[in-house]
């Protein structure tokens, strides 16, 4: 049901959303109690929002009049870069049951789910750097403004250049008073070396160790994609967590997108599938991941994200190890998302 917030209008394109953040409003948060943190950092609810609502940081403000407590800006670069066009957000019918398809049709009207196509776009550092600062000063103390980030590969470099490049970043977003930040390691739109970094546990490693390096201060966090298999996340596991805080998963899920005349949209490369189609795909990789840590005794958090609309669903997360969960999907249909969680308590 449409809640009546202003929100992300999908018929328009990136810049025009960038331009068009809705004023915050003054709407009554309901207290949730308890006592949350991030990453060690207290924080009012372990609501939050993923890397791609919070386009910048009006948009960030918006979210966090709105009962969220953990804001992680959408990912930037260390220079700027123009997004896809559109759709951006390409509503698809999912087919329930069996395994995750390799393909999904398109459908008119949000059914739920989508798949996600913005190229990780990015404004100017200088740019993003100065709304981080003027951002974090409007936020209330305990919520947390978290950056994402990402590095910009060239088609030679090594993986100590992929490194250092997400280090620039990590150290501008922190020296902008972020007070965390999100190193994206994997983006299923983009298909360069710095999208699979998660399924490459040795490159992971080197990686998180040279962000450690340049905020040993401040929270690291990890976003992951889809990880199938026990010895994989086992591997990333052990790569990362000498340098890592936490683990967010999962990013969207990677499919093919067909559109009802029979041709393939995106020029027939995958984007990320975000929405209720990845739930459980979510919700079964957290407690993949919520074994591996307690058997082998891990100092890491988890933070759960993909799919997540609904109070059960923060249930379902903190029952696997969580200590807070992400919105994207779900809280861009309705921003009302964050009020009716604390409303119903979970
Ligand atoms: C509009 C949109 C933009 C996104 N942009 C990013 C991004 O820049 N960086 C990133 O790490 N994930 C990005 N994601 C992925 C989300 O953070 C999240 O992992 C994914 O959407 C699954 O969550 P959901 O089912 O709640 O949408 C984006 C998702 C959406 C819907």
């Amino acid at each position: 049901m449409d809640s009546g917030f202003a929100k992300y209008d999908i018929t328009q394109d990136y810049a025009w959303n960038f331009d068009h953040a809705p004023e915050p409003g003054d709407d009554a948060v309901p207290g949730v109690g308890g006592d949350w943190s991030y990453c060690g950092v207290p924080v009012d609810s372990p609501l939050g929002i993923a890397a791609g609502p919070l386009l910048n940081g009006k948009w960030l403000l918006y979210y966090a009049a709105l009962g969220f407590d953990i804001l992680t800006y959408k990912t930037v670069r260390s220079c700027e870069r123009a997004s896809y066009s559109l759709p951006n957000l390409q509503p698809i019918a999912w087919p329930s049951g069996g395994t995750f398809p390799d393909e999904v049709g398109v459908t008119g009207t949000m059914q739920g789910s989508w798949a996600v196509s913005f190229g990780m776009p990015s404004k100017p550092p200088r740019y993003w750097r100065d709304d981080v600062a003027a951002t974090r000063d409007r936020l209330a103390k305990r919520k947390f403004l978290c950056v994402s980030v990402v590095a910009t590969a060239e088609h030679d470099w090594s993986i100590d250049d992929l490194a250092a490049d997400y280090a620039q970043c990590a150290n501008w977003a922190a020296e902008s008073g972020a007070d965390g930040v999100e190193a994206n390691f994997s983006c299923p739109n983009v298909s360069s070396v710095d999208g699979q970094l998660y399924l490459n546990p040795t490159d992971a490693g080197i990686v998180a160790a040279k962000l450690r390096e340049v905020i040993p201060d401040k929270p690291l966090l990890l976003k992951v994609g889809h990880i199938e298999h026990r010895e994989t996340a086992h591997a990333l596991l052990e790569a990362v967590v000498p340098f890592a805080d936490a683990l967010v998963m999962v990013n969207g899920l990677s499919a093919k997108v067909r559109q009802p005349g029979g041709g393939l949209l995106f020029e027939g490369q995958c984007r990320g599938l975000a929405g209720e189609a990845i739930r459980e795909t979510a919700l079964g990789q957290l407690a993949l991941f919520d074994g591996l840590i307690r058997e082998f005794g891990m100092d890491v958090r988890l933070v759960g994200v993909g799919g997540l609309g609904q109070a059960a669903d923060v249930r379902a997360c903190l029952d696997r190890g969580c200590e807070a969960v992400q919105f994207a999907t779900a809280a861009m249909v309705d921003p009302g998302l964050g009020l009716a969680i604390r409303r119903n308590g979970f």
